[in-house]
């Protein structure tokens, strides 16, 4: 490869970068859509960015090219997602780039959203428009994996959390929980709640500790309100969850699986009935939007995750600590044999004060 295009690819990268942590500062807003960077970049010079904020506001590119305004005539738009073909609340920024002058456009990821779906990118291409896809793309994925999992499989992208001891205990034999894991830990569980569309518990870890499966603190976010709360979502068969329990203190935000209850309905909490876990997370995807779930459940439930392979990836906090034997395992299924194990991949280890935090993914290879 020549010197001049390896220059090219390095700097490609370099604003690529920068869009990408532009769209990551909508992260915790812009549910259920998707988050988006944009740079606008003329003979090396920045001359336009911006991120979406929040659904019903201007896309990423918009603000780019107000910014950029007369300056995007014969420049290089680099976005985190390719520009959308449709109208929704916002007109198309395929068209708006074009109508915008620049010459190149450069997108890290394809959306497979159907409405756009390479429409983007056939609209820039069909105006005379120079596209490349794919620079920097596994880590623009990252910033959208449960709303680009959603397009392309109709499931949301499942994050299961678990705390632990030394012993793979998760909480006292009394159901007591409280705490295995410090607070560095814990304030980074806020952040993965905060990602995520809802929490889904079951109705033992509710009655156990009374829950609200809220955010109530982000690093980096001063004020909270400013965020979308994700839907907290009990799994209750028998409808044993009380009225006066503490999730149901905001019941607008609250889902429950389980027989109708007219009390519930009064109070605005939303019910499914009951229903396989898969076609449940199918529902939440495909009829509520919401693309990235948070499992925070204790062994009964985060086993039925486990058991029925529909964790996408595990976050694991261990904390340097034993239980002992008869505290509550994290996992109850019985396996007899080795070739039953439910291995995980390794992505991520960090420690997180005195604990550490693993991010696995389910294994593809068979022992
Ligand atoms: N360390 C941690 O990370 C952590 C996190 C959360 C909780 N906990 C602890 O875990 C303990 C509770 O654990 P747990 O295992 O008893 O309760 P759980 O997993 O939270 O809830 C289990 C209940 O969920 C209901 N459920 C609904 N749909 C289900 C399905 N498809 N599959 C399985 N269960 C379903 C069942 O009750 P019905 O049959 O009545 O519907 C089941 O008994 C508490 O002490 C809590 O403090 C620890």
């Amino acid at each position: 490869m020549s010197e001049l295009k390896q220059d090219s690819i390095q700097s490609d990268q370099v604003w690529m970068q920068r869009a990408i942590a532009l769209a990551r500062l909508g992260q915790y807003s812009t549910k259920p859509n998707p988050n988006v960077g944009c740079v606008i970049i003329k003979e090396g010079q920045l001359v336009g960015e911006g991120f979406h904020p929040k659904a019903g506001q201007p896309h990423a590119e918009v603000f780019a090219m107000r910014q950029a305004g007369e300056q995007a005539k014969g420049a290089t738009a680099y976005v985190t997602l390719e520009p959308c073909a449709h109208y929704g609340r916002t007109p198309p920024c395929a068209k708006g780039l074009v109508a915008a002058g620049v010459t190149k456009v450069i997108v890290a990821c394809p959306d497979p959203n159907p409405l756009v779906a390479g429409k983007g990118v056939q609209i820039l291409k069909d105006a005379g428009i120079d596209v490349e896809v794919g620079i920097c793309q596994a880590e623009a994925h990252q910033l959208n994996q449960g709303f680009l999992k959603a397009m392309a499989s109709g499931m949301p992208y499942v994050r299961l959390k678990v705390a632990s001891s030394l012993d793979g205990r998760t909480a006292m034999a009394s159901g007591e929980s409280k705490w295995i894991t410090g607070t560095e830990a814990r304030q980074d569980v806020q952040h993965w709640r905060a990602i995520s569309g809802v929490v889904i518990t079951g109705i033992e870890t509710v009655l156990a500790d009374d829950c609200q499966l809220n955010v109530r603190q982000l690093k980096g976010v001063d004020d909270i309100s400013t965020i979308v709360q994700p839907k907290r979502l009990v799994l209750d068969r028998q409808g044993r969850l009380a009225l006066n329990a503490k999730i149901l203190q905001q019941p607008e935000t609250v889902m429950v699986m389980g027989p109708f209850r007219q009390e519930l309905a009064d109070l605005g909490v939303l019910q499914f009935e009951v229903q396989p876990l898969k076609d449940l997370l199918q529902t939440l995807s495909t009829q509520h939007q919401i693309y990235d779930v948070l499992v925070e459940a204790g062994a009964t439930l985060s086993t039925a995750f486990l058991q029925q392979q529909l964790v996408d990836e595990m976050i694991s906090y261990v904390a340097p600590t034993f239980l002992g034997q008869t505290a509550r395992a994290m996992f109850n299924a019985e396996f007899d044999r080795m070739a039953e194990q439910l291995r995980f991949k390794l992505i991520d280890l960090t420690q997180l004060g005195e604990d550490v935090r693993l991010r696995l993914i389910p294994s593809q290879e068979t022992v």
